[in-house]
């Protein structure tokens, strides 16, 4: 027999349970054919999930397929250089979830047994109540809720919250207890991702599909007609960070800098140099403007053709020539591969 818990927002009684049983049978139908879910595995679902983290599922499923071939299990990952950990990761941003990755993939091959409670994954690198209880939820049926943002959404939208929530991590955790109510206990793994399916496919942010949704009938936003308005996140403030960025060449190669390990974020990727002001020589040229946003903030950088002192110290700037046939092989962020090809196109171009 399954427990009633009891729910202030449910208005007859078993309400929670056609609401369950909606979800689950729609999930059935209608979930995506994802590789993670096919042949499922610890290996594909914790890949997954660290992949997932902020990130959508049309941009993961291409590195997913790679990572795959890549390292195909805890033990290959284990075992492979951090440089070709990350190399798998160029692109995908917030690197430290590739580190922490082949970290938890070192302590795991170290576990005599593999616990199935979310306590003992939470002490793995880079687990949080988010990834602890959808890997124990979906790989070993442990009863516990996820909060991401698709659920804080259509949870948000189903009970008509009007609350004002501080960001999005603060709604996360307001609204848990409140997801953990509505786990159903034969299935929580299918549960948790059918309600961030629902989130991913049909409860959209901006234009949700209220027509075909499967628990219209349950959503009192639904039935209002107003989900667009939730959830009611308060509007961070973007923080606006302006660099200046250079592009120096030199023969066959281009000077890059690594981001050091006081730069956390990047440490061991490379960009193109900042902070040189005064190791430069000669005239500094336009040559494009760029912006990211990345967290909260807005990066505007700018980048100027310019020429090198022979007196800089390339230790004290992380600095290193790279051939452009390296270029390929090293790891970059994202943007600034994109932004040094682009580049490079548009100077062969005009040179040629
Ligand atoms: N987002 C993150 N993990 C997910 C999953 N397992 N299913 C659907 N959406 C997700």
């Amino acid at each position: 027999m399954k427990k009633k818990l009891k729910n202030p927002f449910f208005r007859f009684p078993d309400e929670k349970e056609e609401l369950q049983t909606h979800l689950l049978s729609w999930y059935d139908d209608y979930k995506r054919d994802l590789p993670w879910r096919t042949h499922p595995s610890l290996y594909k679902t914790v890949v997954s999930e660290f992949m997932l983290q902020q990130t959508r599922v049309s941009t993961v499923l291409p590195y997913f397929d790679r990572w795959l071939k890549k390292f195909p299990c805890f033990e290959d990952l284990a075992s492979a250089p951090e440089n070709s950990v990350l190399k798998a990761w160029e692109g995908l941003g917030y690197y430290s979830r590739a580190r922490n990755l082949q970290k938890l993939a070192r302590e795991f091959i170290a576990w005599k047994i593999i616990p199935h409670d979310p306590e003992s994954w939470q002490k793995l690198p880079g687990v949080g109540p988010y990834i602890s209880a959808a890997v124990t939820s979906i790989s070993f049926d442990q009863n516990i809720a996820v909060c991401d943002g698709n659920v804080v959404r259509v949870l948000s939208r189903i009970f008509s919250i009007d609350e004002s929530f501080k960001d999005g991590s603060s709604a996360q955790r307001k609204l848990l207890p409140l997801a953990q109510t509505l786990i159903d206990e034969d299935r929580p793994g299918d549960y948790n991702q059918a309600v961030m399916e629902l989130g991913a496919t049909i409860c959209n942010r901006q234009a949700p599909s209220c027509t075909v949704c499967p628990v219209l009938k349950n959503c009192k936003s639904g039935q209002k007609g107003d989900p667009e308005t939730r959830p009611k996140l308060k509007k961070k403030k973007k923080g606006l960070i302006k660099l200046k960025r250079y592009w120096i060449e030199s023969g066959d190669s281009i000077l890059l800098q690594k981001g050091g390990i006081e730069e956390k974020r990047l440490s061991g990727l490379f960009e193109l140099p900042k902070n040189l002001e005064g190791e430069l020589e000669g005239h500094q040229n336009l040559l494009v403007q760029k912006s990211r946003t990345i967290g909260t903030n807005e990066y505007k950088e700018t980048i100027y053709k310019s020429s090198l002192k022979s007196s800089c110290d390339f230790k004290k700037y992380s600095l290193e020539w790279i051939t452009w046939e390296n270029f390929k092989e090293i790891t970059l962020s994202g943007p600034h591969r994109k932004w040094i090809q682009e580049l490079r196109n548009d100077r062969s171009n005009s040179d040629g």
